[in-house]
């Protein structure tokens, strides 16, 4: 089931899969993160389908959406995962997967985190400098363990896109410059308790064409080749995630099979690839469902104010991201221009700016679409406001995965003096 299929309009009410949005936010309230189940693991076997006959591992990035249940689907399904943090580490294990299948990366990991990952016997550190190899190799040594190691290189490709999740250019605080990576691979054997085992590289997020990703995999196949050549015993080769998903109709997602097909003459036959894939997996899968509070007018403009803020999708504000809204009632009347927002006393608190709408009563629901990524796991309690509680649907059955949080939640961990 596809995402378009997930989410549709039954007898005029939109549904996720087999359960009724309207029933959903009766039972569950709102503001509601919803996601489909059947999505997910369609978007996951849609990767594995491609990458048949590539030796192959797929890190979902758990960044994207790091809900235990979510993980714990995912890795039912085959997954392993990319990780950022001690705390994304904790929530794979919660998740009950195999740290095995674990790929630490990010550019500023601490002693403790490594530590933790070294204890858990993940499979392998994406390193992002000099200094912390050094640091790796001291805690590897301690705890009488090798550590595998990919150095991520920054390969110098614009992925264009937005500029706050392009991480591939020189200019970018990610990776190590390839053009002195291979420096760093010589120097790296002077660590006995460091074993060089892959390369890897991330060049940015929402990726749309796929020309980028080719060009980064160009560079590090040829890497990959002359650090061989040098006597490094590398088998792996990690191109991270990114592959761009429709945010609007007019929007084409990046296609998997076109990715890996252009991929798979490039590769040896001897080099298991993997994937970083966060919101190709996700995004599509989730909506933020939320009630509509009041309708207002101010000068020219029309103000939808709903029961969702960015502090539960900050998408919007924070990269001008376009979501698709859709009303959860058909509604046969002619559409007129609105901005939708938030009650977040911020200007930037908005979901659509000057959009095309229909009306929408006070009471009525709407689905922020494409919100599975990126969506809660950067939501805050800015305002004060409790997160949305989260919701797996699987046919006609809704798993509450997160409940929603109470005013009790917001006072954790603060005291009075
Ligand atoms: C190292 C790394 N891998 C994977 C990802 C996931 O990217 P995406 O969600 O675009 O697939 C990211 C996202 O920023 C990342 O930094």
């Amino acid at each position: 089931m596809s995402s378009e299929t997930a989410f549709t309009y039954r007898d005029g009410w939109f549904c996720c899969e087999d359960a009724s949005l309207i029933d959903i936010a009766a039972r569950f309230g709102t503001p509601a993160y919803v996601y489909s189940r059947a999505a997910i693991a369609a978007r996951f076997a849609a990767y594995r389908r491609s990458l048949r006959g590539i030796p192959n591992r797929v890190c979902y990035a758990v960044k994207a959406n790091s809900n235990i249940a979510i993980l714990q689907l995912l890795a039912s399904l085959g997954a392993g995962f990319d990780i950022v943090s001690g705390g994304e580490l904790f929530r794979v294990l919660a998740a009950g997967a195999d740290p095995a299948t674990v790929v630490f990366s990010g550019v500023g990991k601490t002693r403790e985190e490594i530590d933790f990952a070294l204890a858990r016997g993940i499979h392998s550190f994406n390193c992002e400098s000099a200094d912390e190899l050094a640091l790796l190799a001291e805690i590897a040594g301690r705890r009488n363990t090798t550590a595998s190691v990919a150095l991520r290189v920054n390969p110098d490709v614009d992925a264009i896109t937005h500029p706050y999740i392009s991480t591939g250019l020189k200019e970018h605080k990610f990776g190590i410059d390839i053009a002195v990576v291979e420096s760093v691979y010589r120097r790296m054997a002077r660590y006995p308790r460091l074993a060089a085992t892959g390369v890897s590289c991330h060049i940015g997020s929402q990726l749309l064409s796929i020309a980028p990703l080719i060009e980064a995999a160009d560079k590090m196949i040829a890497l990959v080749a002359r650090l061989r050549a040098a006597g490094f015993p590398i088998r792996h080769l990690d191109l991270g995630g990114g592959l761009g998903v429709s945010y609007r109709p007019t929007e084409t997602a990046a296609d998997i099979d076109e990715f890996i097909s252009r991929l798979r003459p490039r590769l040896a036959s001897d080099i298991e690839l993997m994937l970083e894939p966060g919101r190709s997996i996700i995004a599509e899968a989730g909506i933020l469902l939320s009630r509509v509070l009041f309708e207002k007018q101010n000068g020219s403009k029309t103000f939808v104010i709903v029961d969702a803020g960015m502090n539960d999708l900050i998408r919007p504000t924070l990269y001008h991201a376009h979501h698709e809204i859709t009303p959860v009632e058909q509604s046969p009347l002619p559409p007129r221009i609105a901005d939708i927002v938030g009650p977040v006393c911020e200007t930037g608190d908005f979901f659509a700016r000057d959009r095309e709408i229909v009306p929408l009563a006070p009471g009525s629901l709407i689905a922020i679409r494409t919100a599975g990524a990126y969506g809660f796991v950067l939501a805050s309690n800015y305002n004060s406001r409790p997160r949305p509680v989260e919701l797996l649907v699987d046919g006609a059955e809704v798993h509450v995965i997160r409940r929603r949080e109470t005013y009790d939640d917001l006072l954790r961990g603060e005291q009075l003096v």
